[in-house]
Order: C-alpha cells, then sequence, then structure tokens
C-alpha cells in the first residue's frame, strides 16, 4: 500500500461533526494508551499526523483523517482512563455507539490491545459490542517491541481465549515504534478495498 496521502479532515463527538465522505472506513478503537494513534501513524507513514502521548487520554474525540482520497482512517479516545477529567463512561459509550451504529461506510473495527496485558473488561464488552455489529473485527496487539517471542505467544493464546475469538476474526501484531508487522495491516486495508472497487 502506497500512502500517497494522509490528512487529517475533522474531529467530532456527535454524528452531525462527522465527515460525509463515501469512502471506505476503518476504525481505531482500544484502551487509553495502548497505541491506538502511533499505529495509525504508523499505517499512514506520518510521524504526527493523530497525535500521541505517554499520558493516558490523549485523543479526546473521534478524529477522521483522509488517506489516498480513498480511505478515511477514524482514531477514537481510548476508553477505561478513570482519571481523565471528565471521563463519562456513559457519553463515552455513546458516542462510539452512534458512530459505529451509523456509519454506513464502515468496513472493518480495528481492536487495539496491548500485546503484554490480558484483555481487561473493558475490551471483552468493547469485543462483545463490535460482534453485534457484523462488521469485521481486527484484533491488533501492539508494542510487541517491549515482549520476547515466547510472551507474545503466551498472551496470544490468552487473548484468544479471554475474549473468545472466532476463527474469522483476523489477529496481527505490530509494533508501531520498530515498524514490525505494519505490511500486513497493509495487505488487509489493501485486500478490503480492491473488494469495494
Ligand atoms: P489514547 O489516545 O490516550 O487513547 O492513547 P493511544 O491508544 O492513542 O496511545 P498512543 O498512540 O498515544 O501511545 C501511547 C504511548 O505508547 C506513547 O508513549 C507511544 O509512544 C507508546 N507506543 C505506542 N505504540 C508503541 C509501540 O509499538 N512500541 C512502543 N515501545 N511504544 C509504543
Ligand atoms: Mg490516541
Amino acid at each position: 500500500m502506497i500512502i500517497k496521502k494522509a490528512e487529517y479532515v475533522i474531529s467530532g463527538t456527535k454524528f452531525e461533526h462527522f465527515p460525509q465522505f463515501n469512502y471506505p472506513e476503518f476504525v481505531f478503537i482500544g484502551r487509553s494508551n495502548v497505541g491506538k494513534s502511533s499505529l495509525l501513524n504508523a499505517i499512514t507513514n506520518r510521524k504526527n499526523l493523530a497525535y500521541t502521548s505517554s499520558k493516558p487520554g490523549k485523543t479526546i474525540t473521534l478524529n477522521f483523517y483522509n488517506v489516498n482520497d480513498e480511505i478515511l482512517f477514524v482514531d477514537v479516545p481510548g476508553y477505561g482512563y478513570a482519571e481523565r477529567v471528565k471521563y463519562d463512561r456513559l457519553a463515552y459509550g455513546k458516542m462510539i455507539e452512534n458512530y459505529l451504529n451509523f456509519s454506513k461506510n464502515l468496513i472493518s473495527c480495528f481492536l487495539i490491545l496491548d500485546s503484554r496485558h490480558n484483555p481487561s473488561e473493558d475490551d471483552i464488552l468493547m469485543y462483545n459490542f463490535l460482534k453485534h455489529l457484523e462488521k469485521e473485527i481486527v484484533i491488533i496487539a501492539t508494542k510487541i517491541d517491549k515482549i520476547s517471542k515466547n510472551e507474545l505467544q503466551k498472551n496470544l493464546s490468552c487473548i484468544k481465549k479471554t475474549l473468545n475469538l472466532r476463527t474469522n476474526d483476523f489477529i496481527f501484531c505490530v509494533s508501531s515504534e520498530k515498524r514490525v508487522g505494519i505490511e500486513l495491516v497493509h495487505k488487509y486495508i489493501e485486500s478490503k478495498i480492491s473488494k469495494i472497487e
């Protein structure tokens, strides 16, 4: 996948704010600080397209990015960060639900997990919610540069078991920092958009 263009479009929390492009959409969802924005940057080959931070709670609205005038990436605030100022679980749930329920161009949901940790209760809830949408779910385990290959294998089995993954769910392992596994995500996205065109 060649990234010719990657630009920020708009941020919003309500359906009226969301851009009305007719591009296939891919959404980045997951706990706070797991590396959603960093992954978006790695995939688009840009350093600072989506804002990242070592402090959880950096992304606070849905942020839309136009890639190559043919794809829309949607970066979502992380869940489960209780200390965020004004973090309102209910409002957060509504915002995400609204987006996921009404986005007619949504192709796949990237559920981003930190490869070092077992999925949380919130991850399980989100996975089950995504299952009901009948969109493709792609699990992406991030930060694999921080663990050994053995640990990664152990943790992947744990993730599969805890979420009770279906056989048709995709699972990719990446390090945005070291750019490992990004090619496979590119290939996946390409395969999806080539089916539409
Ligand atoms: P919120 O917007 O708060 O929900 O966080 P996020 O999921 O977007 O995480 P973000 O991309 O901001 O990354 C959080 C921290 O993890 C930053 O300090 C990143 O540099 C670091 N990080 C992200 N991906 C990787 C990775 O693959 N490897 C390593 N070592 N660090 C990473
Ligand atoms: Mg973020």
